[in-house]
């Protein structure tokens, strides 16, 4: 197969710099392109990044020379020179909605860490283990766009990465209620301690439009491919809190659910331990091996422990118990930047190139 040049838009930011890192050495794509804003274009990327770099190696060599383009004035330059992008951009909501679209028009599909589209009815927003065959909405949506090539597939908010995985193998057992608290990192908000002194010691009790993203998201992630659009599903109802911690990186989740037809604490512990998705079928090249982890131990998952496990690309569970309130509840932690934004859209793209959607 071919090596895919691939352009990363927002390149200078928290998930773009964590795209960077985890294209190093991918064996189908190669990063060749690099853009952001006004403010960075005509600097070579190691300049525009600056101190900004957060990631734990250095800066790739290939990347720390390439002169960083303007994601919006650049376009059609970036959109003829590269198979794809990923999307990762800090801008209000229509810009972002206008600037995807416009590269998808182009031909250039988006892979995008953005909210702007994810509502979009005919947008697949996937995590690959739970819903990849949403991707087959995108006949449709190059329709309506009037593209041969070109087509928007979008990643789910970060929050949700570790509950709705753990609870996807328990659906068919009509799960009715979740109640999820979520304790998250402060690279969520593209910062470090660094840049957020303020959160050292601290506790934040509000994220803007978080709980709202993490109720409502998971239901067109279940939800069905109908003709030209995604339908949600209904059930369950959901419920969060989602709170910011002084976490590096790693969301964890406090969750409690209920189930129509209650099965076994050992029931639900096989069904995690054997659940497989497309992508450990197709052994994609960053899928994780085994996607849902459960600790035994009473004090696991921890975020500093476990958020790497698989390279970041798994979801830790435990602490699984029966509740007074509802059926039962768990623990569960994934990775913010790695399997809930560029890890998990690296997998999402891996999926599109395997299915044919890239070529
Ligand atoms: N951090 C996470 O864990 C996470 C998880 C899932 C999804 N997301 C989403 O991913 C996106 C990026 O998040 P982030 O944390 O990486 O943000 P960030 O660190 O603030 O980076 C923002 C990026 O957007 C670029 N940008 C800003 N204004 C622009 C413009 N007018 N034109 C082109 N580029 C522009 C910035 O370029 P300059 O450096 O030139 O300003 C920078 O590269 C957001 O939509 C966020 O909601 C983040």
């Amino acid at each position: 197969m071919r090596k895919m040049n691939v352009g990363i838009i927002g390149a200078t930011g928290m998930v773009g710099q964590r795209f960077i890192s985890l294209l190093e050495g991918h064996p189908w794509f190669t990063v060749t392109v690099l853009a952001a804003s006004a403010r960075s274009a005509g600097k070579p990327y190691r300049e525009a990044v600056g101190s900004r770099w957060a990631m734990p190696s250095p800066i790739p060599a290939a990347a720390a020379d390439l002169v960083v383009l303007d994601a919006v004035k650049d376009k059609e330059k970036i959109a003829a020179s590269v198979d794809f992008v990923f999307c990762a951009v800090d801008m209000k909501k229509e810009e972002i909605r206008d600037l995807e679209e416009a590269y998808a028009r182009l031909e250039c599909p988006v892979v995008s860490n953005n909210s702007a589209h994810r509502g979009t009815p005919d947008v697949p927003m996937v995590i690959p283990e739970v819903n990849p065959e949403h991707i087959g909405i995108i006949p449709a949506q190059r329709r309506r766009l009037g593209t041969k090539r070109g087509f928007v597939a979008v990643k789910s908010n970060c929050s949700l990465q570790s509950y709705v995985p753990a609870l996807h193998p328990l659906m068919d057992l009509g799960v009715s209620k979740v109640l999820a608290c979520t304790y998250q990192a402060i690279s969520g908000a593209g910062r470090t301690f660094a840049t957020w002194p303020e959160m050292q010691d601290n506790v934040i009790p509000y994220i803007g439009g978080e709980e709202e993203k993490s109720e409502k998201e998971p239901l067109k992630i279940w939800g069905k491919v109908e003709q030209d659009q995604i339908v949600p599903v209904s059930a369950p109802s959901i419920t969060t809190q989602c709170i910011r911690v002084p976490v590096a990186d790693g969301h964890l989740a406090a969750v409690f659910f209920s189930l129509e037809h209650k099965v076994s604490k050992e029931e639900i512990l096989r069904r995690w331990a054997e659940f497989r998705g497309e992508p450990q079928l197709l052994g994609l090249p960053s899928a994780p091996a085994q996607f849902l982890h459960y600790f035994e131990e009473n004090d696991r998952p921890q975020t500093r422990l476990d958020r790497e496990l698989e390279k970041g690309m798994a979801v830790s569970i435990g602490r699984l118990r029966e509740d007074s309130q509802y059926d039962y509840k768990f623990v569960c932690l994934s990775h913010n930047t790695i399997r809930g934004a560029a890890g998990g859209a690296i997998l999402m793209a891996e999926l599109l190139t395997a299915k044919g959607y890239m070529d």
